[in-house]
């Protein structure tokens, strides 16, 4: 029996190790937490942190896995580059290549000496870099870590409104500025912190499939991201509705992004802004979409299986990245509606209303409440806020996202 090593064990890497285990894979979960939800899915634990490379290469070493992978989480991919390269096994993608798709500063530098459309960007480490990269910047710009994910640390920075809430008084400003600094900084593992031009307009994700340096868009999704001052995903929708010369233009520069980053094989999530100067590269990711957009909107809109595709890549069978259907499906997410500091401190979840009430509305395929009653009620800072999802299907993106919402807004979560 062939042996796999599935880096992370978390609800993310689930459907990735029953896929294996699926097709006939002895599997190996590593992850720091002994606790994670997919150990009980796998054949076999190994509590071992799946970023520290030279524990996974000895683990390696001493279980022989065939093939060494992780599905849908960004530091991982670094490790499981290093170590299929130092054992000589065939990867999906370069250990040097692998940190332009997971560390957001190498990944700028990355894009634009292949000339993909990025925003102006600064990577600083200290207050003083942060003072000129900021005034280099317009009156919007975004601060966020090099390396966190799921929105954590990232900030939207607009001096006018600061202009306005500290009455022009330049010291409290400055105090605020590097108040926002030193928030994004604690979420930087590495210290470095890049400082943006804020693209305005449209965002989408695109989510792909190479087989031997062959890409495959696979369907681009629309995202709702709140903007005011944390950025984080409340829904998603596809196949998307921008015009489609828009979604040429997303094509092409998520295709040009893929090549940047040397994908050979595997999946690829790429977020980019579409602005009046044209589509433009949030981020690339060489791994599936979280958010429930690979695991099950995908699916529902396309018919195409991307864990699949992905254990089969792995395994040299033949990848079906072809769409088998074409209809919509839509994601939203459950949150609290009160902004931040409007929640009474200590404020807590009593009930939790209206689920049964809506999963018997049309389209509805999957309710998931992430709380329950006596949880602690907190406002939308970062994906680790929300409180839930709805997911419906309809027979093109707009009936799907209006099942969607018909839905989200039957569910009502009484606070106390
Ligand atoms: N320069 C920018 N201009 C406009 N919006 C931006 C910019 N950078 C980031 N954002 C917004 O912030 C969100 C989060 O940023 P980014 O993807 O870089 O961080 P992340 O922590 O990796 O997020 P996630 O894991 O949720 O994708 C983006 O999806 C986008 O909405
Ligand atoms: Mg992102």
């Amino acid at each position: 029996m062939e042996k796999i090593f599935i880096l992370g064990a978390s609800a993310l890497q689930v459907p990735a190790i029953k896929k294996a285990k699926e097709k006939g894979l002895y599997v190996y979960t590593l992850d720091y937490d002994p606790e994670a939800v997919g150990i009980k899915d796998a054949d076999e634990f190994l509590c071992i942190s799946t970023i520290d490379k030279e524990a996974v290469l000895e683990a390696a070493k001493k279980y022989q896995p065939d093939y060494i992978i992780t599905s849908t989480s960004d530091m991982p991919v670094r490790t499981v580059a290093w170590v299929n390269e130092q054992l000589g096994k065939k990867n999906d993608i370069s250990y040097e290549n692998s940190i332009c798709a997971t560390d957001k500063a190498a990944m700028r530098r990355r894009m634009k000496d292949c000339g993909v459309p990025i925003p102006e960007f600064h990577v600083i480490s200290d207050k003083k870099g942060f003072e000129e990269a900021r005034k280099a910047l317009g009156r919007r710009f975004v601060c966020k870590p090099a390396d966190n994910a799921a929105s954590r640390g990232v900030v939207l920075v607009d001096m006018d409104e600061l202009q306005i809430r500290f009455d022009g008084n330049e010291e409290e400003i400055s105090e605020e500025l590097l108040g926002i600094y030193s928030y994004t900084k604690e979420y930087s593992r590495s210290g470095e912190v890049l400082l943006e031009e804020f693209m305005e307009g449209p965002e989408v994700s695109v989510e792909s499939f190479t087989v031997n340096g062959d890409t495959h868009i696979i369907t681009i999704t629309d995202k709702m991201v709140t903007e005011v001052p944390f950025f984080v995903e409340t829904g998603h929708t596809e196949p998307s509705r921008l015009p489609v010369g828009v979604q040429e233009d997303i094509r092409k520069v998520a295709m040009a992004a893929i090549k940047a980053v040397g994908i050979q094989n595997g999946p690829s999530h790429t977020e980019i802004k579409v602005t009046s100067t044209g589509a433009k590269l949030v981020e690339i990711a060489a791994r599936l979409g979280g958010d429930y957009i690979t695991s099950r909107l995908v699916p529902l809109s396309t018919g195409v299986d991307l864990i699949d595709c992905c254990i089969s890549s792995t395994l040299g069978d033949d990848v079906k990245w072809q769409n088998t259907k074409s209809e919509g499906s839509a994601i939203r997410f459950l949150y609290s509606a009160e902004a931040e500091g409007e929640l009474t401190p200590g404020s807590v979840i009593k009930a939790i209303e209206g689920v049964d009430e809506a999963e018997k509305l049309p389209g509805v395929s999957e309710i998931s409440i992430y709380k329950s009653a006596g949880d602690r009620a907190v406002s939308l800072r970062n994906s680790g806020d929300r409180w839930g999802h709805v997911i419906a299907t309809g027979k093109d993106a707009d009936e799907a996202a209006v099942n969607a919402e018909k839905a989200a807004t039957k569910i009502r979560f009484i606070l106390g």
